[in-house]
């Protein structure tokens, strides 16, 4: 059965290629390269021992969508995963993110409702929810007004696609990850960030590697139980999982609505200190950090009520964040060439 996934060489995409092609799937790529490396294919050939097919693409140009599903028209599903990220950019210019992540996504969907199958994986996240009244955070809890041009393109998506399967054969499952971290054990994939990294661990590991002097802890006077912030850190392997796990559901027609969401999470949350311990402790190295004021736009809390996805997608994590420490450190080492 062939599956297209889009940005399929960036972190989450890469491991959820993987995780397909074990599963017997014929994988298409598609990625413009603008946040990943074309090497990411020898990474996933050095675990699924073959390539994926791939073709780099631009999903802002209606023309090379539709000539892509002209040619594929044997298409049995697609994950969508093509998207800018970066929270803060995003606020910076935000018509960048509105036409890269909204229009190409209305360009795959008036191309993939003309095929027989149009079962579609769509990448949403927890940033959904801003802060939740509630915690663990379901999927009922309110959507808040987005607090960056990022998050409402997550918000904005998830109401194109549900529009778009109400008058159409598109059936999908929205699912909203926490906190993706770590990499593949094998550390032949893992997080490629651009530059200065945004996110919390791949600072560590680099601070670990050498790269960066120290971390910045974004505050320690919130009200948590050591005072930073608590979110909760998913491993990448156990959200790729979760991909192929929806993607049979739709395929086997066991889907209850035309649009499902879960939430991909671990059900746990962790505070930034508790990260660094967990990665001081696999690692057996001490991570030098500084704390320093808060970072605007930053939730306090937000970890998953994971039920659904254990009951509904009979699907949960079976890896825990000293096992995502390790692999994220491991992947480090690999790549920077350090042995210790
Ligand atoms: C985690 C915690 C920071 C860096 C974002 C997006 C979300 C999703 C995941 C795409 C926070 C603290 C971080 C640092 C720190 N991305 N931190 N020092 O902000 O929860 O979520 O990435 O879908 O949509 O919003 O992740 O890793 O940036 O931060 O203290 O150098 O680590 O304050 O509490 P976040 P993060």
């Amino acid at each position: 059965m062939k599956i297209a996934v889009t940005g399929g060489l960036g972190f989450i995409g890469s491991h959820t290629v993987v995780e397909l092609m074990a599963k017997g799937f014929e994988v298409v790529v598609i990625d413009n390269l603008s946040n990943a490396s074309v090497e990411v294919l020898d990474g996933i050939a050095a675990i699924s021992g073959v390539k994926p097919q791939f073709e780099e693409m631009d999903l802002r140009d209606k023309a090379s969508v539709a000539a892509f599903f002209k040619q594929h028209t044997d298409l049995k599903g697609m994950i969508h995963f093509a998207a800018s990220k970066a929270v803060g950019e995003s606020v910076e210019n935000p018509l960048l993110y509105y036409e890269n992540n909204l229009g190409s996504l209305v360009y795959l969907l008036q191309e993939l409702q003309q095929l027989p199958e149009a079962n579609f994986i769509f990448s949403s996240s927890c940033t959904v929810y801003g802060q939740s009244k509630t915690l663990p955070i379901t999927e009922n809890a309110a959507i808040q007004p987005a607090m960056s041009p990022y998050g409402n393109t997550k918000q904005v998506g998830e109401e194109i696609i549900k529009d778009a399967a109400n008058v159409s054969n598109i059936k999908s499952v929205l699912l909203r990850y926490f906190n993706p971290v770590g990499a593949h054990p094998s550390a032949n994939i893992g997080e490629l960030p651009l530059g200065v990294p945004q996110n919390l661990v791949p600072f560590i590991t680099q601070t670990a590697a050498g790269l960066r002097k120290e971390l910045s802890v974004y505050g320690n006077d919130y009200p948590t139980s050591d005072g930073t912030c608590v979110r909760d850190y998913i491993h990448v392997v156990d959200v790729a999982k979760a991909h192929v796990v929806a993607l049979q559901r739709l395929l086997d027609n066991k889907n209850t609505d035309k649009v499902e969401v879960f939430n991909l999470g671990t059900g746990k949350g962790s505070t930034v200190l508790e990260v660094i311990q967990a990665f001081e402790k696999v690692s057996g190295k001490r991570l030098p950090y500084k704390i320093v004021d808060k970072r605007p736009g930053d939730v306090i809390a937000a970890y998953a009520d994971t039920r659904k996805a254990n009951d509904e997608l009979g699907w949960k994590t079976k890896l825990t964040l000293e096992d995502a420490m390790r692999d994220a450190w491991k992947w480090e080492r690999k790549i920077r060439s350090i042995d210790n």
